[in-house]
């Protein structure tokens, strides 16, 4: 397939060779807190002085700065410092590692039981300064980005000058559409190199972006725009992935008609089908190319919000979660470093989309503020076939690579043969995240992609966090990994587990509600519009705690495990759902009066919907016919991957007597543990427990056929 996007300009042909970046004789903490960002020495073989051909010597802070005192220092004691003197260690670590318009006051001002979260007050700094300036002063033509399109072998590199050019004009075109400091703007686009461009515009000019991942419905992403009261929508055409053709400029189109608050939707052409163009509409690329490739940051507050990004909490609406500028940046780029072992010259690949927590902390942020040379993944790890991942990573290079359990899970079902036979010698570090990983993917990914040689971190955190919280990394020189368990706590990271009374469980091997008793960096300053949800979500139910949602266990060792959530939140592939969101689209429809939805286990996916389902007595049509258009409302209100994958038409669900739904007694019976309902004393009418077992066993009989 051709595709428009001028690769012509942005082709970079150098390869990367990363021949000698495995030996690296400094210890692990040497470099803690120093900048990361020393030009790399070595000309690449096209003799461009652009690629990391060699290590650079880690740089020695300068004596009677505080990181050179800190470099000194065990683990151990670094850990201890940050919750005890967070004050010394995140304010050293912000000075040193950021660069400042304005240094700030006082490092931190916080509340956890009001909600009340600042870091670095007073201090003015510019995000896309941070990830694109600072690089372009030091080494322009260094690859900030390697766009992984879809076909295989259609790679395109862009340097960091290429991206703060690229950056600039769209923050021009911004600006010159009246986007100010403060809006906030959609962007709805597959994972590109203008994708990044536009996050980072908004960052440039103070706009605050909210991106919206390109698999969510038209009534998904108009919700959202809604919500925020966004000003503009940035879009493609049309999106390419795994061979197929997806029609986003359509779904924008379709959005925006019930979204007055935007003015402009900018169109970038992903493919040589022109979009058909309405008032609002401008073309991206043809109005970019009249802007200048300079454009003046502006110098924001700490505390500005840098994005929103929604996410679902227990009920139907998804909730803005507000991140802000320089806690969030600090906090991504050091974990970047930390967790996953970067160094200077390595190729990172996180195979996340921008539209998730994981691709702005991991593909963007955390990686162009180290000045790492960052991998876009367009495709599927199935497309054109099952050995993608690991071609890809041999083409690149890559050396770090951050995957899901659910795409592990996928991949291990096919012969190891398209494993092997792809050199995969410049991997160093491996990385999990988004659910948990059991322990057959862990070990196929360590010993089968990772040939045992490579540490495998599964790292814990949330789209609330910002950053990784827990995972077996940074530790101690040579301490082990327990495989499919996250571990230890970041710096400044105190895990606290909960009992049911809300008493702070002591000691080791036990279990409880997963919290973090200290602020840091980070962490989500608000939800969008309604501070006091955020209040109520996360800090209320363990006060003086923020509650992360999920349950956790504390190994003999004093490692955590987590254990799953606790609330009505589901995980399908790594993807955060509400329960209450796909109810609340199924009870739209005029035959059901009311649906109950729990999660239940997947091999692949991690777990799936399953909705209980109560028709009218009078329904027109058969209920086949109903479940299709369940599906179907479940589509276009949500996405795709929400759409349940089990239907059961009950009479009634199990209600206490003041009517709330007892889905646990709905997770039994699909689960078949129903000789131990628990406590059943609340329930209206107990029978309606056998009635639900047998529509159950029947459902089972009729699938097995
Ligand atoms: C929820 C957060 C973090 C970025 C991607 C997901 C689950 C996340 C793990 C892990 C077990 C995990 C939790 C968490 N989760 N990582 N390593 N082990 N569970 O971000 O969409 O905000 O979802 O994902 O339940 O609360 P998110």
């Amino acid at each position: 397939m051709k595709t428009m996007w001028s690769p012509g300009k942005l082709w970079n042909k150098c390869r990367i060779n990363m021949a000698a970046h495995r030996s690296r004789g400094a210890g692990f903490f040497r470099t803690l807190l120093s900048r990361c960002r020393t030009p790399g020495p070595g000309l690449c073989q096209q003799q461009h002085r652009c690629c990391l051909s060699s290590v650079p010597a880690p740089p020695t802070p300068p004596p009677g700065t505080w990181s050179h005192q800190l470099s000194r220092l065990s683990h151990r004691d670094l850990y201890r410092l940050s919750l005890t003197d967070p004050d010394r260690f995140w304010g050293s670590a912000a000075a040193d590692r950021l660069r400042w318009v304005k240094p700030f006051e006082r490092v931190r001002d916080c509340e956890l039981s009001s909600g009340k979260i600042s870091w670095f007050l007073g201090g003015k700094l510019n995000v896309s300064v941070n990830c694109l300036d600072v690089h372009v002063e030091k080494h322009p033509e260094r690859v900030a980005l390697i766009w992984e399109r879809d076909e295989p072998g259609t790679e395109v590199k862009v340097t960091y000058r290429e991206l703060l050019e690229t950056t600039c004009r769209l923050a021009n075109t911004l600006k010159s559409h009246g986007i100010q400091k403060g809006d906030r703007v959609a962007i709805y686009m597959p994972v590109s190199p203008l994708a990044v461009a536009a996050m980072l515009a908004c960052a440039r000019i103070g706009a605050v972006h909210t991106v919206v991942f390109a698999g969510f419905s038209s009534e998904a992403l108009a919700g959202r725009i809604q919500d925020a009261q966004c000003k503009a929508v940035l879009t493609c055409n049309q999106g390419v992935r795994g061979g197929r053709l997806v029609h986003l400029k359509a779904t924008v189109d379709a959005a925006v008609k019930t979204c007055p608050s935007v003015q402009h939707v900018f169109v970038s052409q992903r493919t040589e089908q022109p979009a058909v163009m309405g008032e609002r509409d401008v073309s991206l690329e043809e109005v970019m190319s009249h802007h200048a490739s300079v454009c003046p940051p502006e110098p924001l507050d700490s505390e500005d919000f840098l994005f929103l990004l929604y996410t679902s909490g227990s009920t139907g609406k998804p909730k803005g979660i507000v991140h802000t500028q320089a806690g969030y940046l600090l906090y991504t780029s050091l974990t970047h470093q930390y967790v996953f072992d970067y160094r200077d010259g390595d190729v990172f690949g996180c195979m996340a989309d921008v539209g998730w927590i994981t691709g702005h902390s991991y593909v963007v942020y955390g990686p162009l503020c180290n000045g790492a040379t960052t991998v876009l993944f367009e495709s599927t790890p199935v497309y054109p076939d099952p050995g993608r991942y690991w071609e890809t990573v041999e083409r690149l290079r890559i050396t770090q690579f951050y995957g899901a359990p659910t795409a592990l899970r996928l991949l291990l079902k096919y012969d190891e043969s398209w494993v092997k036979k792809y050199d995969r010698s410049s991997l160093r570090t491996l990385g999990s995240v988004g659910e948990p990983i059991n322990h057959e993917a862990w070990h196929w990914f360590h010993s089968v992609v990772g040939d045992g040689r490579c540490p495998l971190v599964d790292t814990w955190w949330q789209t609330e966090t910002g950053g990784v919280c827990i995972a077996p990394r940074p530790a101690e020189e040579g301490a082990p990994i327990v495989p499919a368990m996250a571990m230890r706590p970041f710096f400044g990271i105190q895990p606290v587990l909960m009992g049911e009374e809300g008493e702070a469980l002591s000691g080791d091997s036990v279990s409880g509600a997963l919290c973090i008793s200290q602020p840091w960096p980070g962490m989500a300053r608000s939800i969008y519009g309604d501070h006091q949800r955020f209040i109520d979500a996360y800090f209320k139910p363990f006060p003086g705690h923020y509650f992360t949602g999920d349950g956790a266990y504390r190994s003999e060792d004093g490692y955590y495990q987590i254990t799953g959530r606790m609330d009505d939140v589901i995980n399908v592939s790594g993807h955060r759902l509400g329960t209450a969101e796909i109810e609340d689209a199924l009870d739209e429809h005029p035959a059901v009066p009311e649906t109950a939805v729990i999660g239940i286990p997947h091999d692949i996916k991690g777990e799936v919907p399953f909705a209980f389902v109560v028709l009218k007595e009078d329904v027109g049509d058969a209920p086949p016919v109903i479940l299709q258009q369940l599906r179907d409302l479940v589509t276009t209100k949500i996405a795709k991957y929400a759409v349940p994958e089990h239907f059961l038409v009950v009479k009634r669900l199990p209600k206490t007597r003041s009517g709330k739904i007892m889905r646990r007694i709905l997770r039994k019976v699909v689960m078949e543990t129903t000789g131990d309902l628990g406590d059943v004393s609340t329930l209206d009418d107990p029978s309606v427990v056998k009635e639900i077992i047998e529509a159950h066993e029947l459902y089972r009989k009729e699938k097995k056929k």
